[in-house]
């Protein structure tokens, strides 16, 4: 037997979950505890769950038995079948291991002068008068970050060249009501105005774009000097020593893109929007950067990933039955572990929904209790590069301008966009004391 389904009607349930999705996730939760059954789509069933003990099991047990691949099937269209996020078994192991050198926390500090470089132009760009959203300032930010560090364009008509493309097609990604649109109609009902064949048009400009950049990275003499994960990419072989195809390369890089700009942007307007409404903080934080130490900033860092967690959870795909805090569940159903919910239990975290840092200065978080970045052999391969990047960044504008709240109240909502969840307002701030 599955667990519980929550006691909401179909309509309250589809646009709780897309509209409302922390109010949505809650009610659930309220309604039946720490294990309940969604049916996001006809024929699936997902068990979600905050029960720490259960958390653990799922990153612990053995990967060829829980399946991440199908739980990303939302993102095939724009992936491709070659993409480390939609892989299983063996090859999503050799995938896994060409990706990961070039992502090793080393050779990413590397990268923190352009990072750094990168944060002054922006920040120095900002409104001084007026307040404004800066979920939009810190996507351009991952963006050109990712273009140069992953993609390895330092020429910036190039890289405008290849990032606007990019760009448009992961703004059309991320409204769920299209992305919804996009699997009701799927890419069979390509008719004019299906929203698919506008999505197929600007895929294929994109993808045009990359290719002509792999063309031109495999025909550069200089290649194997070079440091951005896109040459290592190319370099990389595995251990029958086979190299990446294009197509491999293509989805890739596209899932590099998709999984490290909105997610890392996203986790920097989240930190933003905390603390400014949180003066004690911010004035530490201000401090510290003066004195040129980063432990309470990092601190921050670890405690806005916890209270909001950019990815709400994530999804095994059983390939056999398997049992969880008592529920028998049968092989085809997936098991969700909730970071969002998780990150809320009192009995990890006491008081647990007040924005409180210092309770991550005197212990490290707890591997299966602070999950912002997943776990197992799924756990996200760019955790090292978003810490990275949020330091760097953060201390930037820590250190380049006071802020204030750009906004009334005790903090934004929470928004639904693509697989992040984001401030509603894009974290609205002012720049001035
Ligand atoms: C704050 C920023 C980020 C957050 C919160 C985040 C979160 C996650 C989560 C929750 C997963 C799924 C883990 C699982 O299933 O157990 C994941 C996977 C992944 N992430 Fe991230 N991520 C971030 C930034 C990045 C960056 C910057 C990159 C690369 C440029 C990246 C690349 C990936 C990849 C390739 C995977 C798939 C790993 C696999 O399936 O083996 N992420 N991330």
């Amino acid at each position: 037997m599955l667990p519980p389904r929550p006691g909401l009607s179909r309509w309250a349930m589809s646009v709780g979950f897309m509209l409302r999705p922390t109010d949505f996730v809650e009610a659930c939760a309220a309604d039946c505890g720490d294990f309940f059954t969604l049916r996001p789509a006809p024929g699936r069933q997902v068990v979600f769950t905050s029960d720490p003990q259960a958390v653990r099991q799922v990153f612990t047990g053995d990967p060829a038995l829980l399946h991440a691949g199908a739980g990303n099937v939302t993102l095939a269209p724009l992936l491709g079948p070659g993409s480390v996020l939609l892989l299983d078994g063996a090859e999503h192991l050799r995938h896994r291991k060409l990706l990961l050198p070039p992502f090793h926390g080393d050779r990413m500090r590397g990268h923190a002068d352009v990072m750094r470089e990168v944060a002054e132009r922006h920040v120095a760009r900002w409104p001084r008068d007026r307040a404004f959203a800066v979920l939009p300032s810190m996507q351009a930010m991952t963006l050109e970050i990712i273009l140069r560090v992953v993609f390895g364009v330092s020429d910036p008509v190039a890289r405008q060249r290849l990032g606007d493309p990019l760009r448009v097609l992961l703004e059309e990604m991320a409204s769920p009501v299209r992305l919804l649109a996009l699997g009701l109609t799927g890419s069979r009902r390509r008719g004019p105005l299906s929203p698919w064949r506008r999505f197929a048009r600007l895929r294929a400009l994109a993808d045009a774009r990359v290719h002509e950049e792999i063309a031109r990275r495999r025909a550069d003499p200089d290649a194997a000097g070079r440091d951005d994960v896109f040459s290592m990419l190319v370099a990389a072989r595995d251990e029958q020593g086979r190299a990446l195809t294009d197509d491999e390369l293509r989805d890739e890089l596209m899932t590099l893109l998709v999984a490290g700009h909105e997610t890392t942007a996203t986790a920097l307007a989240w930190a933003l929007e905390r603390i400014v409404r949180h003066p004690a903080v911010h004035a530490r934080l201000r401090a510290e950067q003066a004195a040129g130490g980063t432990a309470y900033l990092d601190a921050v860092i670890r405690e806005t990933l916890r209270l909001r967690p950019v990815v709400p959870a994530v999804v095994r795909e059983l390939q056999a039955p398997m049992t969880f805090g008592g529920w028998d569940l049968p092989a085809g159903v997936s098991i969700a572990p909730s970071i969002y919910l998780l990150h809320r239990r009192p009995d990890l975290y006491p008081e647990p929904l007040a924005f409180r840092p210092e309770r991550f200065l005197d212990r490290a978080p707890g591997t299966y209790e602070w999950i912002p970045f997943g776990g197992s052999v799924r756990r996200c391969l760019g955790a090292s590069f978003a810490l990275l990047e949020m330091r760097e960044l953060l201390g930037v504008v820590l250190r380049e301008v006071p802020l204030r709240a750009g906004s009334r109240g005790d903090g934004e909502a929470t928004r639904r966009r693509t697989v992040t969840f984001a401030p509603a307002d894009g974290g609205r701030i002012l720049v001035g004391a």
